[in-house]
C-alpha cells in the first residue's frame, strides 16, 4: 500500500509490492491542481471519509456533536511506525504484527480525533485495521456510525462474492455484479448472523484486475457496504453495523471500531488462501494452530433430548471402540430439561438422566477411554427455570412488556455485570465438576428486546467477550466449539476465544458441500465443525453412503453425530476404517494447507487438496454433485505440491479405506494437467446413495 500524506491520508497504491527504486512520487503526481471545487474531493481515494467531508456518499465515521453538527473534517496531524498497536477496547484482535502504522486525525472545531491503524505481518499479506475516535471536546458526541475499513477502489467492471444463507443453508456463495449504488452485507439480531456473514470478497476484471477480500474480527451485527458512485468509483467499507447506533462518547472518553482485515492477490484462490492462513496463524490462539482437534460423537443427532445414563455409556462402549476419541453431551443433560421449553439458566445436573452427579458420569465416560465434552447455551434463560424465578432481572426484558420468545427462551442481558458474573461462575462451575475438556458454547436466538437500542448491540458484544476472556483464562487449554442455532455467529471474533466452530445443523454431505464451500472461503478447515450426520438425513432425507459423507466431512475438525448403537456390523467395521485413516492423515486435512482446484460456486465438481507444512503429504478429495449424461471424465488438479518434486498418487478404497497406488508424476504436472477420473455415478458406486454426491479421495506422497 502507497499512501500519500497531507490534510489527508491517500491511497496511491495498493496491490502486489513495488521495488520503489525511483521513489513512489510519480504514482500520485500531483493531485493539488484537481482541487479547485468541492467535486473534486472525490477525485482521492481516502482513508477516512465523513459526514461533511465534501463528497456526498457513504461515509465511514458519523457523530453528532453536542452543538448538533454532525460535521467532521479530519486533517491528518501526525503519523508514525509502532513496533506493535494499541491494545483495542474491550475486544480481542489479530495478534503476531511485525508493525503497525499509526495515523492521527484531528479536527479543531469538533474536537475529535481519530487514530487509524494498519498493522502488517511479516508471513501474509494481510493487513488488519481499527479505528479509535477519541471525544476531547467538553460534550458528549454521540456516534452514529464507526466502520473499521475503507477502501476506495476508483472505477472498473466488478464483481462481488458474499456468503448469504439462513438456517441450515448457511454461508452459500452469491455471486453478483457491482452496479452504481449501494449494496451491502448486515446483520441486525446480535450475531454475526447466518444471512450475512462479515466476509466480503470484490473481483476487479481486465488485465489489471486483482480480488481483495476483507473480514471483520467482530462476533454481533456488522455492516459491509459497497458504494459504487459514478463520480468516484468504488468504495468498501466494514465496520460494526450502524443500524440503531447511537452510542454516547463522553468528554475524555473513546470509542474503538473492531479490527478489519483485507487482502489483495491477483486470484480469488489467492485471498482465500490468504485469508485461511491468516485466521490459522493471526487469530485463532497459538495453542491451537497447530494442535489437531479430536475426533468427537456427540450426543444430539443420536438422542436429541431423550436419553439416560445406559443410553449414553452404551454410545460411548461403541465410540471408544471404533477410536473416537471425545464424547460430547450435547443439550438435555441439566435441570428438567427434556423438551426446549424449560431449564436454560440452570445449569445444574439432572442427576436421574445422568445416573448421578455430574462428575460420575464424566467419570464413567473417561473410564471408557473418551475424553468429556458438554454443551452449554450461556447466554440464554427460560422463563420456566429457577433462575427466572429467582432472577427475573436477569432477562432482557423491557418493564412490563411482554419479551418475545424464541424458541421458548430469552436472552440473558450480559450488558449487566452480576448477569456476567453468574454465567461465568456457571461456566467454570460446569467445567471444573466435570473436568471437560471440551465445550460447545450454543447461542440459539438473536436480540430482539432492545432495552438501549443505540449500545446495546455493541455493549452485548463487549459483554460476551468479556465472559468468554474469563472463561479461556481460567481454562486455557479447553476446546471451546462456537455454536449458534447450526452457524448463526461463524466470525473472526469468536475464532479469537474459540477453535472451532460447528459450521450448520444440516449434516447432509450435498448441503455441507455448499456450506463448507462457502466457510471454507474465508476461514480454515480446522476452525469448521464437520460431522457425518444421522443416515438418512434428518433434514433433507437424503441418504449418502458413509464414504462420500466422509469425503465431505473430513477436511474439518471432523465427529460424528449418530448413535452407533443401531449401526451394523460392516458400518462399524467401516467407520473404525475411517476414523484410523482420519488420524493418520489428520495433521494434514485438518491444519494442512487447502487449495480448492474446482469450486460448486464456479458450475464446476468440488476439488481440493491439502499439503502437509513441507510438502511432502497430501490428501486430495473430489465431489461430483450431479450425475450429468457424458459429462466425464473428470479430471482432478493438485495445488500446492512442491513443482519439482514427484509425487506417489494412491487412490483411497472405501470400506478399507487402504491406499492402492495409481500412478506418479510430478508436482508441476499435477497442477497443470491433473489427472483423469471415469464417471464416478456408477450403478456399484451410487448403491444406497439417495440424492447424494459420489466422491473419490486420493493419498499423494512425495517419493
Ligand atoms: C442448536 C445446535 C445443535 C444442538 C441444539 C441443542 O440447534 O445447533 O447442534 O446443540 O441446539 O438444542
Amino acid at each position: 500500500m502507497v499512501l500519500k500524506t497531507g490534510d489527508v491520508a491517500e491511497l496511491l497504491y495498493y496491490g502486489e509490492k513495488l521495488s520503489g527504486d525511483f521513489g513512489y512520487a510519480q504514482i500520485g503526481g500531483d493531485n493539488s491542481k484537481n482541487r479547485n471545487s468541492v467535486d473534486d474531493f472525490y477525485s482521492e481515494k481516502r482513508l477516512v471519509s465523513s459526514c461533511g467531508d465534501g463528497t456526498n456518499r457513504e461515509t465511514m465515521i458519523n457523530f453528532v456533536s453536542a452543538d448538533g453538527s454532525s460535521i467532521f473534517r479530519p486533517i491528518l496531524k501526525s503519523y508514525k511506525i509502532l513496533k506493535e498497536k494499541p491494545q483495542l477496547q474491550g475486544m480481542r484482535s489479530s495478534y503476531g504484527e511485525s508493525e503497525c502504522l499509526q495515523l492521527i486525525y484531528e479536527d479543531e472545531y469538533s474536537h475529535v480525533t481519530a487514530e487509524q491503524y494498519f498493522s502488517v505481518f511479516a508471513d501474509s499479506d494481510v493487513i488488519a485495521t481499527y479505528i479509535k475516535l477519541n471525544n476531547d471536546g467538553d460534550g458528549e458526541i454521540r456516534v452514529k456510525r464507526l466502520m473499521s475499513l475503507q477502501l476506495d477502489l476508483g472505477f472498473g467492471k466488478f464483481t462481488a462474492r458474499t456468503l448469504n444463507g439462513r438456517y441450515g443453508m448457511e454461508r452459500q456463495v452469491e455471486t453478483r455484479e457491482i452496479t452504481p449504488g449501494t449494496f451491502g452485507l448486515s446483520s441486525f439480531s446480535g450475531v454475526s448472523s447466518n444471512s450475512a456473514n462479515p466476509y466480503l470478497q470484490i473481483t476487479k476484471g481486465g488485465v489489471h484486475g486483482y480480488t481483495l477480500a476483507t473480514n471483520l474480527i467482530y462476533s454481533g451485527n456488522h455492516r459491509e457496504i459497497v458504494d459504487y458512485s459514478e463520480v468516484a468509483g468504488v468504495r468498501v467499507m466494514s465496520g460494526f453495523s450502524d443500524y440503531l447506533c447511537d452510542y454516547p462518547v463522553k468528554s475524555g472518553r473513546s470509542l474503538c471500531s473492531p479490527e478489519a482485515i483485507f487482502t489483495i492477490g491477483e486470484t480469488e484462490e489467492e485471498v482465500n488462501f490468504a485469508m485461511r492462513e491468516f485466521a490459522k496463524e493471526h487469530v485463532i490462539r497459538p495453542q491451537w494452530k497447530n494442535t489437531p482437534r479430536p475426533i468427537l460423537i456427540n450426543s444430539w443427532e443420536s438422542f436429541f433430548f431423550d436419553f439416560d445414563e445406559k443410553k449414553m455409556l452404551d454410545l460411548c462402549d461403541e465410540a471408544s471402540a471404533l477410536g473416537v476419541e471425545l464424547f460430547v453431551l450435547d443439550d438435555g443433560w441439566f435441570g428438567e430439561r427434556n423438551d426446549d421449553a424449560s431449564s436454560l439458566g440452570d445449569w445444574s445436573e439432572n442427576k436421574k438422566k445422568l445416573g448421578g452427579s455430574l462428575g460420575d458420569i464424566a467419570e464413567k465416560v473417561r473410564s471408557k477411554n473418551l475424553d468429556f465434552g458438554i454443551w452449554m447455551e450461556p447466554e440464554m434463560i427460560n422463563r420456566n427455570s429457577e433462575l427466572f424465578r429467582s432472577h427475573p432481572e436477569y432477562a432482557m426484558t423491557n418493564g412490563n412488556r411482554e419479551p418475545l420468545e424464541l424458541r421458548n427462551q430469552i436472552v440473558l442481558d450480559v450488558t449487566k455485570k452480576e448477569v456476567r458474573d453468574y454465567v461465568t461462575e456457571s461456566i467454570v462451575s460446569v467445567i471444573e465438576k466435570s473436568k471437560a475438556k471440551y465445550l460447545k458454547w450454543d447461542c440459539n436466538r438473536g436480540l430482539y428486546e432492545l432495552t438501549a437500542s443505540g449500545t446495546l448491540f455493541y455493549d452485548y458484544v463487549i459483554a460476551l467477550y468479556d465472559i468468554l476472556e474469563r472463561v479461556t483464562a481460567a481454562f486455557p487449554d479447553l476446546i471451546i466449539e462456537g455454536c449458534s442455532a447450526g452457524g448463526n455467529r461463524f466470525d473472526l471474533g469468536m475464532l479469537c476465544y474459540v477453535p472451532q466452530i460447528w459450521a450448520s445443523d444440516n449434516t447432509d454431505p450435498r448441503e455441507r458441500l455448499k456450506i463448507q464451500e462457502g466457510t471454507l472461503l474465508a476461514y480454515p478447515q480446522s476452525s469448521v465443525g464437520a460431522h457425518i450426520g444421522h443416515n438418512p438425513n434428518y433434514h433433507t432425507f437424503n441418504s449418502t453412503s458413509l464414504k462420500n459423507a466422509f469425503a465431505v466431512s473430513c477436511m474439518g475438525a471432523f465427529g460424528y453425530e449418530f448413535d452407533f448403537t443401531k449401526s451394523s456390523a460392516e458400518d462399524k467395521r467401516e467407520i473404525a476404517n475411517q476414523i484410523k485413516f482420519y488420524k493418520k492423515y489428520r495433521s494434514v486435512m485438518q491444519l494442512g494447507k487447502l487449495h480448492y482446484a474446482d469450486k460448486f460456486c464456479n458450475g464446476e465438481n468440488g476439488i481440493w487438496t491439502a499439503v502437509n507444512e513441507d510438502k511432502s503429504q497430501a490428501v486430495t478429495v473430489a465431489v461430483v454433485k450431479d450425475y450429468v449424461l457424458y459429462a466425464y471424465p473428470h479430471r482432478v488438479y493438485v495445488d500446492g505440491l512442491e513443482e519439482s518434486s514427484v509425487y506417489d498418487v494412491y487412490k483411497v478404497n472405501a470400506p478399507e479405506y487402504d491406499e492402492e497406488y495409481a500412478f506418479s508424476a510430478s508436482g508441476r504436472d499435477l497442477r497443470l494437467a491433473g489427472f483423469r477420473i471415469d464417471n464416478l455415478f456408477t450403478e456399484k458406486n451410487v448403491g444406497s446413495d439417495f440424492n447424494s454426491v459420489q466422491t473419490s479421495t486420493f493419498v499423494i506422497k512425495r517419493k
